[in-house]
């Protein structure tokens, strides 16, 4: 077992880690591109500092390390990538929303061009799942109901049975498939509105 401890919103630790995918004496044959962070944060926000760190650790860093992980495992002719995007990059709650969504789409993207190759690209989107997650951004989740919360391992099991499928969209739970088949069909304008409310459930920050 090997740790490679880096920041992923340092350039230079990304080349770090990028590098080490490409090293095809020690192959890396699945990448879990899983590091984010919650962002509460008004769009409309003077300093954009927070949303930069944002698009750099859970865009630019996933960009990077799922294209150096895919030339490396195009060549050998297998592997396996997993990006972990959101649920709420079907809603509409500021940046975190966008950059989930952009995960999603790149991801789909990605498994397209790495078609034939035996590669393949699997995008986990998670519902609410209990971990560090929320506290850490201050996010009060004590309005979410319990039967939503769904447990690390119990998650982690589904979307690996996912990536063993080739599967390029993970939504594990029938709970969560049913609603983000309703957020795919629903108009944009209930859409809206339901992510009015669930933002404005989280405004008043606090340990939960
Ligand atoms: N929890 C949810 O409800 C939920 C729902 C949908 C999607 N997600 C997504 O799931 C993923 C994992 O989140 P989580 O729920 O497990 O949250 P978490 O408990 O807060 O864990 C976040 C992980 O990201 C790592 N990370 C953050 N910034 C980093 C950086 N600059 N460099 C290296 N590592 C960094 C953290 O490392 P350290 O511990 O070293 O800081 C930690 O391992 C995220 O992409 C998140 O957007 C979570």
């Amino acid at each position: 077992m090997e740790t490679f401890p880096a920041d992923l919103s340092n350039r230079d630790d990304v080349d770090r880690v990028a590098a080490r995918l490409e090293d095809e004496s020690r192959p890396v044959d699945l990448l879990v591109n899983n590091a984010g962070f919650g962002m509460h944060v008004p769009l409309t926000q003077s300093d954009v500092a927070p949303h930069d760190l944002g698009f750099e650790v859970m865009c630019r860093t996933v960009l990077v390390l799922s294209g150096a992980a895919a030339r490396a495992m195009r060549t050998r002719g297998h592997g396996r990538i997993v990006n972990v995007s959101s649920i709420a990059g079907m809603l509409a709650m500021g940046t975190y929303s966008s950059i989930k969504a952009w995960v999603t789409s790149y991801s789909e993207g990605l498994s397209v061009e790495l078609q034939g190759t035996g590669v393949t690209v699997t995008v986990l989107l998670p519902g609410w799942v209990r971990t560090e997650f929320h506290q850490r951004a201050g996010i009060r989740a004590s309005s979410i109901p319990n039967s939503l919360w769904l447990q690390p391992e119990q998650l982690v099991s589904a979307a690996l049975r996912d990536v063993d499928r080739g599967k390029v969209i993970s939504i594990p739970t029938i709970r969560y498939q049913v609603l983000a088949g309703l957020l795919r069909h629903a108009p944009k304008s209930a859409v809206r509105a339901v992510s009015g409310k669930i933002s404005s459930s989280r405004k008043t920050p606090v340990n939960s």
